[in-house]
């Protein structure tokens, strides 16, 4: 197989550049601020003209620098060469072999957990990481075995899922990902970084960037959806928050970017199933985010537990020493998940232990979490000759060089007296309420009687709060909450009481999540009667339904919930329904009978602040769906950039049977990649591009380093509603005549812009190279000629086209 050599591949996330206010632009984008009669001579000339912020706006938690390529206080760092160096000199292999294993030894996250004999191994130098543990005394307690037991006093590392923030619950990832903010995310992960690390965790296994095309997948809300280019953007943004500008800060944590790699395309959604991905695919859609986390300096990556085109992705030396290590120049940790080493074993391709740890370790995979194979084996595998003690050197590096980054020979204690006051600060709790209103998605707003829309509220005196999730606390922290407590979240119900008053909130339960009783539903009925409108709550269980081990092959509304919305809609009364889920949800029914639906994931700690000041408009809603939202679930797997097929069902002339179409359900989404409605409304103008015709040639010169621009896109957006408004500005492009075929759209740029009402930008996307490169016949990323055709839009079914001749 031919393969680029290693720096030439290009990220299929096109560089960024910053804008004025130093945030990173997305395409890159730029947007100028347009008075309405310059309007044609600016889409002309506005290539040229000075670059404005953006406005938007995210409370006050300090960045460091976002540059892409952190070298000084890096993984990276060559000045940590020569300690690690010296120090493996003096490793015996037994001590080597016990960098390489990696244990929980507090609440388990999986199935065992490998052993319990903890402090007797750690003072023999036979563990390199724990995780797990929590709370800074309990940490230093380990620590200190280590560092003051052990021959050689090396550090051990503590680890922890923060996935969307530590004590700050954040909303889960799929919220974050709607809210296509990466310096928002960025802030978040900060935020965790610093609560995080006061508690003595100074690696998280974060962020799962594993694209997810199907929703039946749980894991699906642990990730930023099913595009690569917007899975790129949040990747490094996690990446920089939780590293900040430096490891060995005593606030920063080293990153984990999981599940490597193709996790998230399981055969039917069914989690830890199998994977089966075509190269191009691979290149295009599955590594792009992983690839970007390395750029932005990640310091370790987490093998996955599939089996990926028959090869186990923990033994799989195509994908870890090929593309991690030897194209993208990897130096950090290759971390096994939780006894994905062992699972070889059922997967097929080991009888025994030695064999698994022999596979795994030959694959690429330093350490070993929780399966003790590496412990039980490897040695005796550098003994007898089937590894090579330097392949064994090489893994123990990987492991010192992210001890020593993250500074803990210096510092290797946390300080016990600053943990509980680091934890929960008002501008962390300001900056999950910001998060989780920028996370929402109005999917339906529809005018009542009166000809205005419901939403955002305006002279109601009486609501009742109904259904599971009315009242709810634990739910709101999402799957994975890291330490978030329930008694930290304020409910909607609680927030509906403080923005009322308690007598002008009505509760009723109506049902549980997976079952209820009739005089539930009855209850709930004569409140609904009581009230001037209902907002009704309704969707899945976090922690049980959404998450790791959490696929459904039912994507509806679980238990009894369906009946309490069918009876709450039949009172007649107005009805805002507020869905929670980890998933788009299959509710067709609540989408032609309510007039207005918002999809709020799980919005964190600050769930009921939130969704009181966007109900009742404080907040306008600025979310957009980073999955398509299917209509049933035979549509999954469905994802936006899919292929066209010899017989797409969408020509005008097209045979109306023999075309690639279900009997029983349209093809299209309910909604797509993209969507997501406001309180005003926008208006593009047609897209504009900055040549008609590209040279192959020139643009594959550019795959080689060159900095130049391919090519400037650039659309008007005017606030065409009576409040202002924020709008996720999206570039997409389709190649055509292409040696492999291309999506029928992929995303290529996005911007959030903020509007006053009337108001006019231009915003303006800047195409790199190797935005116009695909994974071609040869295996190799090229740019070939091809029909293009561009649209800035709303969203991924929307919008004027732009095409483009790229000529040999
Ligand atoms: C999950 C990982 C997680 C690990 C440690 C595994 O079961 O797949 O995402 O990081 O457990 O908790």
């Amino acid at each position: 197989m031919e393969v680029p050599d290693p720096g030439t591949v290009p990220s299929l996330f096109s560089a960024s550049r910053q804008d004025t206010s130093g945030r990173p632009a997305y395409g890159s984008s730029s947007i100028v601020k347009v008075p309405r009669r310059f309007l044609s001579f600016l889409l002309l000339t506005c290539a040229v003209l000075p670059l404005v912020s953006s406005g938007a706006r995210s409370p006050a938690v300090a960045l460091q620098d976002p540059s892409p390529k952190i070298i000084r206080g890096s993984i990276a760092d060559p000045s940590l060469d020569s300690k690690v160096e010296t120090l493996l000199r003096k490793m015996t292999l037994d001590e080597k072999v016990g960098q390489l294993v990696q244990y929980s030894a507090g609440q388990p996250t999986g199935p065992g957990t490998g052993r319990t004999d903890y402090k007797d191994m750690i003072g023999k130098g036979q563990i390199g990481a724990l995780f797990n543990i929590t709370g800074a005394r309990e940490v230093n307690a380990y620590q200190r075995i280590a560092v003051e037991q052990s021959r050689l006093h090396v550090p051990l590392l503590f680890g922890l899922d923060v996935i969307h923030g530590f004590r700050t619950e954040f909303p889960i990832p799929l919220g974050l990902a709607s809210t296509w903010d990466p310096v928002l995310v960025e802030k978040a992960a900060r935020v965790a970084a610093q609560e995080a690390s006061a508690s003595g965790v100074r690696w998280t296994f974060s962020p799962m960037v594993d694209i997810a095309r199907d929703a039946r997948w749980g894991r699906m809300a642990e990730g930023a959806g099913e595009d690569p280019f917007l899975g790129s953007a949040m990747a490094a943004a996690y990446v920089r928050g939780y590293q900040g500008s430096r490891l060995d800060a005593l606030d920063s944590i080293a990153a984990c970017a999981k599940h490597y790699v193709g996790y998230g395309a399981a055969e039917g959604g069914r989690d830890y199933n199998t994977t089966e991905i075509s190269e191009p695919t691979l290149r295009q859609i599955y590594l792009p985010p992983f690839h970007s986390a390395v750029n932005a300096g990640s310091a370790s990556i987490m093998s996955a537990f599939n089996s990926l085109n028959g090869i186990p992705a923990t033994a799989n030396p195509f994908t870890v020493k090929q593309i991690l290590r030897k194209e993208w120049g990897f130096q950090g940790i290759v971390d096994s998940d939780w006894t994905s080493v062992a699972e070889l074993i059922p997967h097929g391709i080991a009888n025994d232990g030695a064999t698994a740890a022999r596979k795994a370790f030959l694959g690429g995979v330093d350490m070993d979490m929780v399966s003790s194979l590496y412990h039980d084996h490897l040695a005796n595998l550098v003994q007898g000759g089937q590894v090579p003690e330097a392949a064994v050197d090489e893994a123990v590096r990987h492991v010192l060089r992210m001890k020593f980054a993250l500074g803990l020979f210096e510092h290797p204690y946390t300080d016990e007296t600053k943990e509980a006051a680091a934890m929960l600060h008002p501008e962390y709790l300001q900056l999950a309420r910001d998060a989780a209103e920028r996370s929402f998605v109005l999917l339906k707003n529809s005018a009542g009687p009166d000809g205005v829309p419901l939403l955002p509220l305006s002279g109601v005196r009486k609501v009742a709060v109904i259904g599971p999730l009315a009242n709810d606390s634990a739910n709101m922290l999402g799957s994975w909450a890291g330490l978030g407590r329930r008694e930290d979240v304020t409910s909607l119900h609680t927030g509906l009481v403080s923005h009322l008053g308690k007598e002008n909130v009505l509760h009723a339960k109506g049902t549980g999540i997976s079952e209820g009783s009739d005089q539930e539903m009855a209850d709930a009925l004569v409140t609904a009667q009581k009230a001037d409108l209902v907002i009704l709550t309704l969707g899945e269980n976090a922690s049980e339904m959404t998450g790791e081990a959490a696929s459904r092959s039912k994507l509806g509304l679980p238990g009894r919930q369906q009946e309490l919305l069918e009876k709450i809609v039949a009172t007649g009364k107005p009805v805002v329904l507020v869905l929670f889920s980890g998933r788009p949800l299959t509710v067709p029914w609540a989408f032609e009978h309510v007039p207005a639906v918002l999809a709020a994931w799980f919005p964190g700690v600050q769930a009921g602040p939130a969704l009181v000041r966007t109900l009742f408009g404080e907040s306008n809603p600025s979310g957009k769906l980073v999955v398509s939202w299917p209509r049933s679930v035979g549509q999954e797997p469905l994802y936006y950039n899919t292929l066209n097929t010899g017989r797409p069902a969408n020509l005008p002339d097209s045979d109306p049977k023999f075309v690639s179409r279900y009997l029983d359900e349209p093809n299209s989404p309910q909604f797509p990649f993209g969507y997501g409605l406001s309180y005003t409304s926008f208006r593009y103008g047609p897209t504009e591009i900055s040549g008609k015709q590209l040279k192959a040639s020139t643009l594959n010169a550019g795959l080689q380093g060159g900095k130049e621009a391919a090519l400037t896109v650039t659309a008007s957006v005017t606030n065409t509603g009576q409040r202002s408004g924020e709008e996720i500005v999206q570039l997409y492009i389709r190649l055509r005549g292409t040696s492999v075929a291309q999506p029928v759209r992929a995303l290529k740029g996005f911007e959030r812009i903020t509007l006053a009402p009337g108001e006019t930008k231009n915003v303006s996307f800047t195409l790199a190279p190797d935005a116009l490169a695909i994974w071609s016949d040869q295996n190799r990323v090229a740019t070939e000629a091809a029909h293009v055709t561009i649209w800035v839009s709303p969203d991924s079914a929307q919008g004027s086209p732009a095409e483009l001749e790229i000529v040999p």
